[in-house]
């Protein structure tokens, strides 16, 4: 039986700890740290079993580090933000201790995402014998493995990767977003950018978009391409890859205001004066939005994320399309938590698992599709994620 000690007590937070709390033969003690030693108590109130929790500010690289020697598990498993990635990384080695996270770190001054500082540590953790697992949640995480199942199975070569992510959900507000705010806002409103025949196409922020019709009934939406993390790694490990982007769904109400807030100024990241004090607007657009968390009991409808891929096996020319649909109120009800925190705490349980079982094992900083997809795609179904594999 192992330890996990999970630092964040998010939307996503909260799922991962109710998922590793069903999972007693894998985790068998869990610690629960966040910035707010209460919200990490009302998580653990709600389990079916007692965890520790504790109080830690992940970005003091001494303070988690005395948490981690103080607890000792095997696993850390990150669902603070990406800020704090490289800060828990260092920990993890300062002690000895495998890594996992769910999305790649990001300056905080600078809305930039890049693997380039966490690939950084490659060297380090394979010499420490230790293993840090980056993006195992949903988009990055189960996109990686949906494509490493395809590559390994379905095709000889991918040429060409869609990624769409739709979420048909509705939680009724005029604007929310569903996860972290000043994460979200940060990625939506940044350049988008595709991949094809070896060079990054640069796009306009959402200036291109595709009608997709989703399966099970959800039916035509209208998505928009966007850059996003795992498209980095995928078009390093995939074989014989021409062409990679990533879509995602957007009502025109979200993008109505997400325009107006950023025409008013609300979106920028750098400090502004207000009353002589310095504060930058998008963190204070965090402050005034509905809490991700608020939306779990208001959300209704499904998402549906997958990998749409084209490509050749035996010779013969195929498509596939291998997707989850998540239904947000059957999340809430089993984790109290929407369909996107759920989706993404899931994967990073089953990642967890995989480590602390030795299904995955090694030394070093790994991308989700470098790992055998078989055992994660097995426990996908097994943990509330089925996953459906199509030839179109
Ligand atoms: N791969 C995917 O599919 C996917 C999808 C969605 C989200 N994500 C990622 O999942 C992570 C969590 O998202 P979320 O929606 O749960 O965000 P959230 O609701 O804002 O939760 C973040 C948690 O981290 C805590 N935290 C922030 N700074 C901290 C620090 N310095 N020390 C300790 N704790 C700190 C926060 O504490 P307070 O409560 O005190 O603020 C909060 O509890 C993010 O990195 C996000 O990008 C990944």
């Amino acid at each position: 039986m192992k330890k996990v000690l999970i630092i964040g007590a998010g939307g996503v937070g909260q799922v991962v700890a109710h998922k590793c709390a069903q999972v007693p033969e894998v985790f068998g003690e869990i610690m629960l740290a966040s910035r707010t030693k209460a919200k990490c108590d009302a998580i653990a109130a709600k389990l079916p079993r007692p965890i520790r929790t504790a109080q830690v500010d992940a970005d003091n690289v001494p303070e988690l580090t005395a948490l981690i020697k103080s607890f000792g598990p095997d696993l850390v498993l990150n669902v603070a933000l990406p800020y704090q990635d490289l800060h828990i990384m260092d920990a993890c080695l300062e002690t000895g201790t495998n890594y996992l996270d769910t999305a790649n770190y990001e300056p905080p001054d600078e809305a930039k995402f890049e693997y380039k500082w966490q690939w950084a540590y490659q060297d380090r953790f394979r010499q420490a014998g230790l293993m840090a697992l980056l993006g195992s949640g949903f988009d990055p995480g189960v996109t990686n493995v949906f494509c490493a199942y395809a590559q390994k199975h379905l095709f000889d070569e991918i040429h060409v990767l869609d990624i769409i992510d739709c979420n048909a959900g509705d939680h009724g507000q005029p604007f929310a977003t569903n996860f972290n705010p000043e994460i979200n806002i940060r990625e939506v409103t940044a350049r988008g950018r595709y991949w094809e025949r070896g060079e990054w196409v640069e796009t306009d922020p959402l200036s291109w978009s595709m009608t997709y019709d989703f399966p099970e009934g959800i039916g035509a939406k209208k998505c928009f391409l966007m850059y996003h993390e795992e498209l980095e790694s995928l078009v390093r490990n995939l074989r014989g890859l021409r062409r990679a982007r990533f879509w995602m769904t957007f009502s025109d109400n979200y993008l109505n205001h997400l325009k107006v807030l950023e025409n008013v100024g609300m979106t920028r990241i750098d400090a502004v004066d207000y009353q002589g004090r310095q504060i930058v607007p998008l963190q204070f657009l965090k402050a005034v939005l509905p809490d991700p968390g608020s939306l779990g009991p208001l959300t209704k409808g499904r998402t549906c994320i997958g990998c749409l891929m084209r490509g050749v096996k035996d010779g013969r020319e195929k498509t596939v399309y291998i997707y989850n649909i998540c239904d947000h109120e059957e999340a809430f009800r089993e984790v109290g938590s929407q369909a996107i925190s759920y989706t993404t705490g899931v994967p990073a349980m089953i990642g967890a698992k995989m480590m602390l079982t030795g299904a995955w094992t090694g030394a070093g900083v790994f991308n989700m599709e470098q790992l055998d997809p078989d055992p994660f795609m097995a426990a996908l179904g097994a943990h509330g994620l089925p996953w459906v594999a199509r030839e179109l």
